[in-house]
């Protein structure tokens, strides 16, 4: 193949490919990546970036980490892939799931593999449906998601998500997913005289499972911390009112923790801090770091004992080629015990507070509505007024200056209307992430228009 330079490769890129989430106007100059170390990505052009959202939240371990690369091509060498259908198995995937029971909610000690977070919601919705279906129970179909939400973007799981701008031109949805309001601290509106925002929230639940009735609705799903959405920190009291709320009706409890889990929010998994179990587990992203693509589930001890207690004709008749994928399982086991040895769960804790504190000096700037974050999840929302949080008119796409003007300064990161995220690898520096800070302090200054 002939080797193309920086500027025929993004000629080429312009003309072959589509990229996700895409619009040209979105990809006049993307930049190309050709490698990465740590917290730092260099494009085609010898630019260096702090990689802000690791990826696309899930490089926890960092770029550049060799150990994974050996653990790919010991196992490629060995046996790359086999089938995991019924009647086989493999080494990694055995031992990945053993690990995972170790790691996870105590409840929760049955693993289902995917690709990603979107198949692993997929395979979320259709075990509750077939739980219930097992249990005679063939009407609970329902799925109450929350707005703002992302659960990811097949047909199901673009239903699930709350974000208008994802089902506009792929409707109609599927039907039987509702939203309900997200706890969201900074603009949650509806809490009664004494009730607390969490409280709402939650009560908006426990009201839409009675105004639909609890014997059509088969689980809720929500992130711990929303990501997508511009990461929604609840308040503590909103889970555990949550758990209770699933556990009265009869609803199961999904937890969507592909962003949150494995390390992302200060705990291995992000219920953890509130003491709460869900009955179902989406994972992806960081269980690998991102270095090749995997996913999936867990269901609690009870969901387990259905699958396996159902007739033959009525069996679990779910699956994917890639469920179970030795050389991804093998790269994940690794990855798991890099989290661990280098105690980069603890890091995220301690590091996303220097991030949080840091970024809670811009507060002083006109424009900043809020900061929030937990571990290493954080956000800027950008504001036209303070007083009455209006955003700014689309139009002035205010967001994306500030986002420019990042990378003008070595910054790589997204924004999600006018709200900033960052979410970088679990092993930035203390001086990263000062200058994460001091980059994102410039650009605000730069490019908020007016004085807010
Ligand atoms: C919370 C959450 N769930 C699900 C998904 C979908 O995962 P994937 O893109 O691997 O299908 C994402 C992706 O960003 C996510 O953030």
């Amino acid at each position: 193949m002939v080797e193309l330079n920086a500027s025929e490769l993004l000629k080429a890129d312009k003309a072959y490919l589509i990229h996700p989430l895409y619009h040209p106007q979105d990809h006049g100059e993307p930049l190309i990546f050709v490698k990465g170390e740590g917290a730092i990505l260099t494009d085609v052009k010898g630019r260096q970036f702090i990689d802000g959202l690791s990826g696309l939240w899930n490089v926890n371990v960092g770029h550049g980490r060799q150990e994974l690369a050996r653990a790919a091509e010991e196992q490629m060498r060995t046996l790359a892939y086999c089938s995991s259908y019924a009647g086989s198995s493999n080494v990694p995937a055995i031992q990945l799931a053993a690990r995972l029971r170790e790691l996870s909610y105590p409840s929760l000690n049955t693993v289902f593999l995917t690709s990603g977070g979107g198949e692993a919601n997929e395979s979320a919705f259709k075990t509750a449906r077939f739980y219930w279906k097992a249990k005679g129970k063939p009407d609970k179909v329902k799925i109450i998601a929350r707005q703002l939400a992302y659960h990811g973007v097949t047909l199901a799981t673009m239903s699930a998500t709350g974000i208008p701008a994802y089902w506009k031109m792929f409707e109609p949805r599927v039907p039987g997913f509702l939203h309900i309001p997200s706890p969201y601290p900074y603009r949650f509106e509806g809490t009664k005289e004494g009730e607390s925002i969490g409280a709402a929230a939650a009560r908006a639940l426990e009201e839409t499972i009675l105004r639909e009735g609890p014997e059509t609705v088969a689980a809720f799903i929500a992130e711990p911390v929303q990501g997508a959405g511009g990461v929604i920190v609840p308040p503590d009291d909103y889970f555990p009112r949550i758990r209770e709320i699933c556990s009265k009706y009869d609803i199961l409890f999904i937890a969507d923790e592909v962003i949150t889990g494995f390390g992302r929010t200060g705990r291995w998994f992000a219920l953890m801090r509130w003491g709460v179990e869900p009955d179902i587990l989406s994972f992806a992203k960081g269980i690998t770091s991102g270095y090749l693509p995997l996913g999936g589930i867990m269901v609690s001890d009870i969901i387990r004992e259905m699958i396996l207690s159902v007739p033959y004709e009525d069996r679990w008749m779910h699956a994917y080629t890639y469920s179970g994928h030795p050389t991804c399982c093998a790269v994940a086991l690794k990855n798991l015990e890099i989290l661990e040895k280098e105690g980069l769960v603890g890091r995220a804790e301690q590091m996303g507070k220097r991030l949080l504190q840091g970024l809670q000096t811009l507060y002083e700037l006109p424009g900043v509505g809020d900061v929030r974050g937990l571990g290493l999840m954080a956000a800027v929302e950008l504001v036209a007024d303070r007083g009455t949080k209006r955003p700014f008119d689309p139009a002035l796409k205010v967001g994306r200056r500030v986002r420019r003007e990042a990378q003008e300064r070595g910054l790589f990161t997204r924004f999600i209307r006018d709200v900033l995220i960052l979410a970088p690898p679990l092993v930035v520096t203390e001086e990263q992430v000062d200058r994460i800070v001091e980059i994102l302090r410039e650009s605000i200054q730069v490019g908020v228009p007016g004085r807010g």
